[in-house]
C-alpha cells in the first residue's frame, strides 16, 4: 500500500492576485502551451493546477484553458476564484457569487487569503459564510491560515491557525468538509522572498493535522494542505518533499508560467 501521504491528491495553484491584462493574458497561455508538453504524468499520479485569475478574467480563461490547454495535455489545468461574496444574490454592489462563478467554470476558490483578512476585514464569520455559499454550489474552498510575523515572535503561531482553523471546523460537519482544501500561508512569508524553512513549515503542516484529527479524524489523513509564501522553482522541492506538504499556493512565481510550470513539475516527481 502506498503511505497515506503520496496518495493525497497534489494541487499547485497559482494567485494572480491583481495582476495581468488581456496582453498577459496572450503571452501567458502561449507560454504555458509550450512549456506544458514537458510535463508527463505517470500513471496513478494526481495533480491539480489552478489557475486563479482576477474575476474579470475567468469567462476568457475557462474557454480558453478548454480549448488550448486541456485537450492538448493529459494534465488537466482548472480555474479558481480569489474571492466570492457571503451572499447568494441581492443589493450587494461590487460582489460575484458562488453561483456566478460556478457559471463560468470556476471550480475552487480561495477563502480567507491574508491579504482579504488584513486589507478587507474578513473575519473568521465571513469566512465561514462564504464557504457555506461555495459549498451550495460544490465550488471547493481553499481555506487559507497563517499567523503574522508579531505573533509567531510571540509565540502566538499555532494559537493563531488554530483558532482560524476552529471557527469553520466548528461550523460544518465531516461530510460538508469532505471537499476542503487547505493553504498554510505564514504572512510573513507572502510576497518578502522569506519563506518558511521546510521544517518549520512541516511542524506547521503537522499541527494543522492534529487540530483536524480531534474533531474530523477520517478527514485529517486525507485532506491536501498547501505550502504558501515565496514559493518558487528553487525552494519547491525541499517543501514538497515533506510528508505534511501536499502542494503549493504560489503568488509572485506564478506570474512567470515557465516558473509556475517547473513548480508544478517539482511536485510531480515528489509524488512519484
Ligand atoms: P507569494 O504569494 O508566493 O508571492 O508569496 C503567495 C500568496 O499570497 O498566495
Amino acid at each position: 500500500m502506498r503511505p497515506k501521504h503520496l496518495s493525497r491528491p497534489k494541487i499547485v495553484a497559482g494567485n494572480w492576485k491583481l495582476n495581468g491584462d488581456r496582453a498577459f493574458v496572450d503571452d501567458y497561455l502561449a507560454t504555458f502551451k509550450r512549456s506544458l508538453k514537458q510535463l508527463k504524468l505517470k500513471q496513478g499520479q494526481n495533480l491539480s493546477v489552478l489557475l486563479i485569475p482576477p474575476a474579470i478574467f475567468l469567462p476568457l480563461l475557462s474557454e480558453r484553458v478548454k480549448q488550448e490547454l486541456n485537450l492538448q495535455s493529459q494534465l488537466s489545468v482548472q480555474l479558481a476564484a480569489q474571492n466570492v461574496a457571503a451572499y447568494a444574490s441581492g443589493a450587494y454592489t461590487g460582489e460575484v457569487s458562488a453561483s456566478m462563478l460556478n457559471d463560468f467554470s470556476c471550480r475552487w476558490c480561495l477563502v480567507g487569503h491574508s491579504e482579504r483578512r488584513a486589507l478587507f476585514g474578513e473575519s473568521d464569520q465571513v469566512v465561514v459564510e462564504k464557504i457555506a455559499q461555495l459549498l451550495v454550489v460544490g465550488i471547493r474552498p481553499i481555506l487559507c491560515l497563517g499567523e503574522t510575523l508579531e505573533q509567531r515572535e510571540q509565540g502566538q503561531a499555532e494559537t493563531c491557525v488554530r483558532d482560524q482553523l476552529q471557527a469553520v471546523l466548528d461550523a460544518f460537519d465531516e461530510s460538508a468538509l469532505a471537499n476542503l482544501v487547505l493553504a498554510y500561508e505564514p504572512v510573513w512569508a507572502i510576497g518578502t522572498g522569506k519563506t518558511a524553512s521546510p521544517e518549520q513549515a512541516q511542524a506547521m503542516h503537522q499541527f494543522i493535522r492534529s487540530v483536524l484529527k480531534e474533531k474530523f479524524p477520517v478527514l485529517a489523513d486525507s485532506m491536501p494542505i498547501l505550502y504558501g509564501g515565496s514559493v518558487n522553482a528553487q525552494n519547491a522541492k525541499e517543501l514538497f518533499e515533506q510528508i505534511d506538504i501536499d502542494g503549493a499556493l504560489v503568488g509572485g512565481a506564478s506570474l512567470k508560467a515557465e516558473e509556475f510550470l517547473e513548480i508544478c513539475a517539482r511536485c510531480l516527481s515528489q509524488a512519484e
